[in-house]
């Protein structure tokens, strides 16, 4: 059982598939970026347990900025290929890393946090939007389910821009 305040779930799964559901109906109408991604984030930071971060770094041609966010303020440029966000952005591939501490690149804005997940975001022309990032002061609080959820709540997020 996966358990949140007043909602039990049979399984991380079913959770996640209820979450893209209300993302889904959350974002239907808008194709505002920053509408969308700020409303985006605050769902999921608020229906996910152990997060202490969850955001947006969007791509301006050059490197990655922050965008709209739930958590402590955090760094504002990041590089490509730069920690755990930039290289999510360079290989486009999704980066669940279960301890922070031993991912030697990895960029510390906020001390607490201890495992992270970031998404890269891409439009269907191959070029980059930006990341989509999520940090736990937990170790190990990302698996294959997250994994898999996370990539289904972003594919929720870019079809609401029209991507
Ligand atoms: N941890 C990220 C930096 C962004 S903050 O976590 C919000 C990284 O190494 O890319």
């Amino acid at each position: 059982m996966f358990h949140l305040s007043e909602t039990t779930y049979a399984s991380k799964h079913e959770h996640y598939a209820d979450l893209a559901a209300q993302a889904r109906g959350l974002l239907a109408g808008e194709r505002d970026l920053i509408a969308n991604a700020a409303n985006f984030s605050a769902l999921v930071f608020n229906s996910l347990p152990d997060l202490n971060w969850a955001g947006f770094y969007l791509f301006d041609g050059t490197e990655l900025v922050v965008g709209p966010f739930q958590g402590k303020p955090a760094c504002v440029r990041i590089a490509l290929g730069r920690g755990v966000c930039g290289t999510a952005a360079r290989t486009r591939q999704i980066q669940l890393v279960r301890d922070v501490n031993a991912f030697a690149d990895h960029i510390a804005c906020d001390a607490a946090s201890q495992s992270e997940i970031v998404v890269p975001l891409t439009k269907p022309d191959g070029s980059l939007l930006g990341v989509w990032d999520v940090d736990s002061p937990l170790m190990g609080r990302f698996d294959e389910d997250d994994r898999e959820g996370m990539a289904t709540l972003c594919a929720v997020f870019m079809a609401s821009l029209g991507c």
